[in-house]
C-alpha cells in the first residue's frame, strides 16, 4: 500500500474524536478522509485511546471481535533482535520492544480496567479472546468471570506453543499457553470453524472399507426417545425401533437411504447408516479446544503469536467488514490476519518499535480494503 507523504502542518490535530482528545496523523496510507472508516494503528497507553473509542458512535457497542495477547507478567524486558527474533530491518536489531514490570494485584488491576472498557466497545454479539499463559492465566479467568460474567465464558483453549523441551527441570516441560474466549451476551458470532482430517483421523473415524475400496463408518439409524404417533416410529420393513428408540428419519427416507447404498444390513438383519469418509473430509473435522499453533521460529517481534491461528480466530468470530481490535498488537498478527481476511480493524500499542514493526507489516499488503492511519495522542505544550 502506498504512503502518502504528509506536510508538517498536516500532521497536527488532523484527528479529532468528537468530543475526545486530538490524535496526529504520524503517517498514512491511502487517502484518509475523516468522515469515512480508515482503519487505525494508534501508537499509545491503551487506557487513554480505549477510553477515546468509547466517544465514537461508530466504535461504541460495535466491535465484533477483541483479541488481546497482554503481556504475561514476566518481569522481563523483551527486545527485538534476541535469540529467536529475526528482525525485518536493520535498524531494528537489539531495540527494546517492551518493559512487563507489573506483579500481582497491579497486575490485575491494570488488565481489569482494560477489560472493563473493552466490555464496552463490544457489539452485543462480539466475542474476545484474551491470550495468556499458565502462571497467571487462572488469575485472570476469575476476573474475566467477574467482568464479561461466569454465564458468558465459552472456552479455555490450550494453545500448544512449541515442540517438547528436552531440558531438565523439576516438573514437567511447559508446551502450552491458554486463550481465554468470553461472549457479551448469550448471542454471539461464530462461524463453526472445521479443520483439515489428518490420514490418523481418517482411519480412526473410518475403519472400514467396502468393495470399491471406499473407507466408511456406520452409525445407529434409530435415537433415544420413543414416539408412539409420529412417523418415525412406525415400524420400517417390519422392523420396530428398540424400546426407548425412534428411527432418526421417516420410514420413506429410510428406504431412499437403502436404495443409495446409505444402509448396511448385518448377518442378523440389523441396519445402520453408511458414512463415506469421502463424502466427509471435504467438510473437515470441527476444531476443538486443544490447537497446535506454534509461534514462528524467526518472530519479527520477541512474542509474536501464529498469523494462522489469528486468521482461525477472526474468520471464526467476525464477518467480513465487521471491526476487529487488538489494543495490545505486537508485531500487528491481528490486524493483519482481520486485513487479510476483509475485516476493518483498529490497533493500539504503546511501543515505537511495535508500532512499525507492525506498520512495516501491514503495508506490504497490495490491495488493502480500506486506508490506515498511524495515530499518536497530539502532544500538548504546557
Ligand atoms: C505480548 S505482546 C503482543 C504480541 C502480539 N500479539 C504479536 O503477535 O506480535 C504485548 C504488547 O503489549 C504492549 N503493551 C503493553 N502495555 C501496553 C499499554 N498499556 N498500552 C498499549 N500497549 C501495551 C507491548 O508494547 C507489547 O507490544
Amino acid at each position: 500500500m502506498n504512503r502518502v507523504k504528509l506536510k508538517n502542518s498536516q500532521r497536527r490535530n488532523s484527528y479529532r474524536i468528537l468530543n475526545g482528545l486530538p490524535f496526529d496523523v504520524i503517517r498514512q496510507y491511502g487517502q484518509l478522509a475523516f468522515d469515512k472508516w480508515f482503519n487505525q494503528l494508534v501508537l499509545g497507553d491503551n487506557l487513554i485511546v480505549l477510553k477515546n473509542l468509547l466517544q465514537i458512535p461508530q466504535v461504541k457497542g460495535k466491535v465484533r471481535l477483541i483479541y488481546i495477547d497482554p503481556p504475561f507478567s514476566t518481569n522481563q524486558t523483551f527486545r527485538v533482535g534476541e535469540k529467536r527474533t529475526s528482525t525485518i530491518s536493520p535498524s531494528n536489531q537489539d531495540k527494546e520492544a517492551y518493559v512487563d514490570r507489573l506483579r500481582g494485584k497491579d497486575y490485575l488491576n491494570f488488565l481489569r480496567v482494560r477489560l472493563s472498557l473493552l466490555r464496552e466497545l463490544l457489539a452485543d454479539d462480539g466475542t474476545i479472546y484474551v491470550h495468556i499463559d499458565y502462571k497467571i492465566g487462572h488469575y485472570v479467568k476469575v476476573m474475566m468471570d467477574e467482568v464479561f460474567g461466569k454465564n458468558h465464558f465459552i472456552n479455555d483453549i490450550t494453545r500448544i506453543k512449541c515442540n517438547p523441551k528436552n531440558f531438565p527441570r523439576k516438573g514437567y516441560g511447559n508446551i502450552k499457553d491458554m486463550i481465554l474466549f468470553y461472549s457479551k451476551s448469550s448471542e454471539y458470532v461464530l462461524n463453526e470453524p472445521r479443520v483439515k482430517m489428518t490420514d490418523e483421523d481418517i482411519i480412526r473415524l473410518f475403519p472400514k472399507i467396502d468393495k470399491y475400496g471406499r473407507r466408511y463408518t456406520t452409525t445407529p439409524v434409530h435415537a433415544p426417545g420413543e414416539t408412539r404417533n409420529g412417523r418415525t416410529g412406525k415400524p420400517w420393513r417390519g422392523l420396530f425401533p428398540p424400546k426407548g428408540r425412534h428411527w432418526r428419519v421417516s420410514p420413506e427416507e429410510l428406504d431412499k437411504l437403502d436404495q443409495e447404498g446409505h444402509i448396511e444390513w448385518s448377518s442378523t438383519g440389523n441396519p445402520r447408516r453408511i458414512i463415506y469418509a469421502d463424502e466427509k473430509i471435504r467438510k473437515g473435522k470441527l476444531l476443538q479446544d486443544i490447537w497446535n499453533f506454534k509461534d514462528p521460529q524467526y518472530p519479527k517481534y520477541p512474542t509474536e503469536k501464529n498469523l494462522e491461528m489469528l486468521k482461525l480466530i477472526v474468520e471464526a468470530s467476525s464477518k467480513p467488514n465487521d471491526i476487529v481490535l487488538d489494543c495490545f498488537v505486537g508485531s500487528g498478527s491481528t490486524l493483519f490476519a482481520a486485513e487479510l481476511t476483509g475485516r476493518r480493524w483498529i490497533g493500539i500499542d504503546s511501543s515505537k518499535t511495535a508500532i512499525e514493526i507492525a506498520e512495516d507489516r501491514l503495508k506490504t499488503i497490495k490491495k488493502a480494503s480500506h486506508p490506515f492511519a498511524i495515530l499518536e495522542l497530539t502532544k500538548v505544550d504546557l
